[in-house]
């Protein structure tokens, strides 16, 4: 029925009418990228465009939607795009964070109740999951994504998937997802946006591509190009990317939309001679959405006289977007999403809001605990001290395009003085400041020290600003920024407790807040609900559980360090951690702050030695591996139990460890349970040296543990 209908109304279209199906512009509304077009509503009236982005509530996209059902030749309906990230008005934590939860309901929750939220408001679309690999937190887009695991962030992706597409895109709670930014964004050299991406093609298979292929086997609708190159191509250019590996390969039926205005930057990058030639080489390498350049709404008709592309790759671009609007149900009724009444029963439902608080708490990482944490309700007074103590602002981090930073969030403060106990007080002093130029200022010093001074315990909240990470915000300093590092020492000098709350997108070099402070909280940006959350941990009314997504380095000279690093040739031996000629730094041991997979509780977990199936398997063959993890502390808690694995030799080398599995357990205080984890060769795979994917025999290691730093260990043998 449905390739009827769109073989019907694609015979009544004219290549004008078509190329316009393949235009995406922007509304005057707001802008997420250095351009802005005007007129764009006349655009929707002559059936230049047929999505938008950056316009929502009900009653604007009806408008909006009328001009196209109505004033149109052919009244096809639009699509309506946003960047509906981590929330839309509900705003949960950033990416990064729930990622921390490795709690995959959690997080298709929250892309479940941000896609409720966003069809309740006119959308359709969101340019989400983020799947890029991020390993460099110099980069401000770690934020967004998963981290820097491939197993972790593939199964994220799928999560994010399902909970934005549902099982039924028709349903007026569902939405498309975009799984982004296609691809090896991550990769940027020095961690500096939009920068060059220069990788070998097997770390972009082993390491960049799987998350976007786990995202597209869930059934993710549409893939965004990235902004980068990868081996001298703009990803929109790209045809080994988007045309050989996405739809040939993978044999992905969605439509491909490129990021802002990228197609028309193919220019600035020394591919294209002009935007005629751009466009050509976008519609040609597999791109079939133009966001917000307006090159193939300006170029392409041209191009198709020209006999420069084809009729029949247009087609099958305006096929595969016309596909999405259909099984939106849009082809029934164009308003659909449009609807006032679900708007405002949907937008900030308490149920809503209570799963923010939920995921926000599951995503906070204790770092570091002497015994400051939980707070003692014996605790008379407490001084809040620090820039991020009480902004509303910075509760909900970057990428929270709807999300209201003004009224709604939570602060740290508003949390902490809702939940103290009777007879405790909270109070605040700003007392530093995150602003770059504000580093080697005191101003502000001498009142939060002497409020520091009368109170039993300090809670610092530092960090960044909310948009020193996301687009465009790029660090070669991973430092408290401003002058926060110099007040946390001047406290420290009061000699009372500290623990420090940190608020980031990235992983920050925090060594000495974890050699002098007495207690640190990640909490990311939790979101509206952000202030309660960490009020409930911080009181212990929840039990921390969170594992780090991403591998916290000492200082940014680390960089890039993650878990699953090669051996070397000349590893350090643990026996002479300062012998010359091997690989290693004079000043700064190789190990991270906090490694990957890290996360302490307030009770504690023991691990049984791991058990094996068996010593030997063949392909096909499953081993499982198992332990016994036992809650031997005082309280209730969650525990993240993962599964490394090592490949000893290989046809090409291969990484000391790598993440092939994690289950998240409740348990009670004193109990135990049996967890086992079964493996394939299957989960083995790699790409050999001939470029082919698939494992080999051989000998390998395997860790079961709390983090990727620690675990018990076993060995196995794969054979022919
Ligand atoms: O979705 C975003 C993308 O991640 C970065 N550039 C702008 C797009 C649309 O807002």
């Amino acid at each position: 029925k449905m390739d009827r209908f769109i073989a019907d109304l694609m015979a009544k279209m004219t290549l004008e009418e078509k190329i316009g199906q393949l235009s995406l512009l922007t509304s005057d509304w707001d802008s997420t990228g250095p351009t802005m077009r005007k007129g764009y509503q006349e655009d929707i009236r002559k059936g230049r465009i047929g999505s938008v982005f950056n316009a929502f509530t009900a009653r604007y996209t009806r408008d909006l939607q009328r001009l196209a059902v109505e004033e149109t030749r052919l009244k096809i309906p639009l699509l309506f795009g946003y960047d509906v990230v981590h929330g839309h008005r509900t705003i949960f934590p950033i990416s990064l964070g729930e990622a921390a939860s490795w709690d995959l309901n959690a997080i298709e929750k929250s892309a479940r109740i941000s896609a409720a939220e966003a069809a309740a408001e006119g959308l359709h679309w969101t340019f989400a999951p983020m799947v890029d690999i991020a390993r460099d937190p110099r980069w401000g887009r770690v934020s967004e994504g998963a981290g820097e695991d491939v197993y972790l962030g593939s199964r994220i992706a799928e999560a994010r998937v399902r909970g934005f597409q549902g099982s039924d895109l028709k349903a007026t709670d569902t939405i498309l997802a975009t799984v982004k930014h296609f691809a090896a964004y991550g990769a940027a050299q020095a961690g500096r946006d939009y920068n060059t991406v220069d990788i070998s093609e097997r770390t972009l298979r082993d390491i960049y591509l799987p998350p976007f292929k786990a995202a597209a086997d869930a059934g993710a609708a549409t893939f965004m190009t990235s902004f980068n190159e990868y081996d001298g191509i703009p990803a929109s250019g790209n045809h080994y990317l988007l045309t050989d590996v996405l739809r040939d390969k993978w044999g992905f039926k969605g439509f491909v939309v490129t990021d802002y205005t990228s197609i028309n930057e193919m220019v600035a990058h020394g591919y294209s001679k002009d935007l005629k030639q751009a466009g050509e080489q976008a519609i040609n390498a597999g791109v079939d959405m133009d966001m917000q350049g307006a090159v193939y709404m300006e170029n392409l008709a041209k191009s198709v006289a020209e006999g420069k592309v084809d009729v029949a790759r247009i087609d099958a671009a305006v096929k595969a977007i016309l596909e999405m609007k259909y099984r939106l149900g849009l082809f029934d009724d164009p308003y659909r999403y449009s609807d006032e009444a679900r708007e405002k029963a949907t937008v900030y439902r308490a149920d809503f809001l209570d799963a923010a608080r939920d995921v926000a708490r599951r995503s906070m990482v204790l770092l570091k605990n002497d015994g400051a944490l939980p707070l003692a309700a014996s605790a008379k007074s407490i001084a809040v001290i620090g820039p991020l103590g009480d902004s509303k602002a910075d509760m909900i981090g970057s990428w929270a395009a709807a999300g209201d930073r003004k009224t709604r969030p939570v602060t740290l403060l508003e949390g902490m003085q809702a939940r103290a106990p009777k007879g405790q007080t909270v109070a605040y002093a700003k007392g530093a400041s995150y602003a770059f130029e504000d580093s080697g200022k005191t101003d502000g010093f001498a009142e939060a020290i002497a409020l520091a001074q009368k109170s039993d315990v300090i809670v610092a909240a530092m960090g960044e600003r909310w948009d020193m990470t996301g687009e465009a915000a790029s660090r070669t300093s991973l430092d408290l920024p401003g002058n926060q590092q110099a007040l946390l020492e001047e406290l420290k000098k009061t000699g009372k407790p500290i623990i420090l709350v940190l608020m980031s997108g990235r992983p920050n070099s925090i060594e000495w807040a974890n050699d002098h402070v007495d207690a640190i909280l990640e909490a990311w940006y939790p979101g509206t609900m952000g202030g309660h959350a960490i009020a409930d941990v911080l009181y212990g009314d929840y039990n921390p559980s969170g594992k780090l997504p991403i591998t916290f380095p000492r200082n940014v000279g680390q960089v890039p360090i993650f878990h699953d690093m090669k051996n070397t040739g000349r590893p350090i031996d643990p026996a002479q951690p300062n012998a010359k000629y091997v690989s290693r730094y004079l000043n700064t041991p190789n190990t991270p702050l906090y490694p990957f997979g890290y996360g302490l509780s307030y009770t504690s977990f023991t691990y049984s030695p791991v058990t094996l199936s068996k010593t030997s398997i063949r392909p096909g063959e499953p081993l499982t591996a198992t332990v016994t993890v036992t809650n031997s502390g005082a309280r209730d808690g969650e525990e993240v139990v993962q599964l490394y694995v090592r490949d000893l030799v290989g046809s090409v080398t291969r990484p000391v460890k790598e993440l092939k599995g994690f289950q998240k357990l409740m348990l009670k205080k004193g109990e135990s349970r049996r967890v086992s984890f079964t493996l394939t060769d299957a989960d083995l795979a790699f790409t050999r040296a001939d470029m082919s994917w698939g494992s080999e025999p051989g000998q390998f290691k395997l860790w079961v543990g709390p983090s990727s730093a620690e675990g018990s260990e076993a060995d196995f043998e794969l054979t022919k």
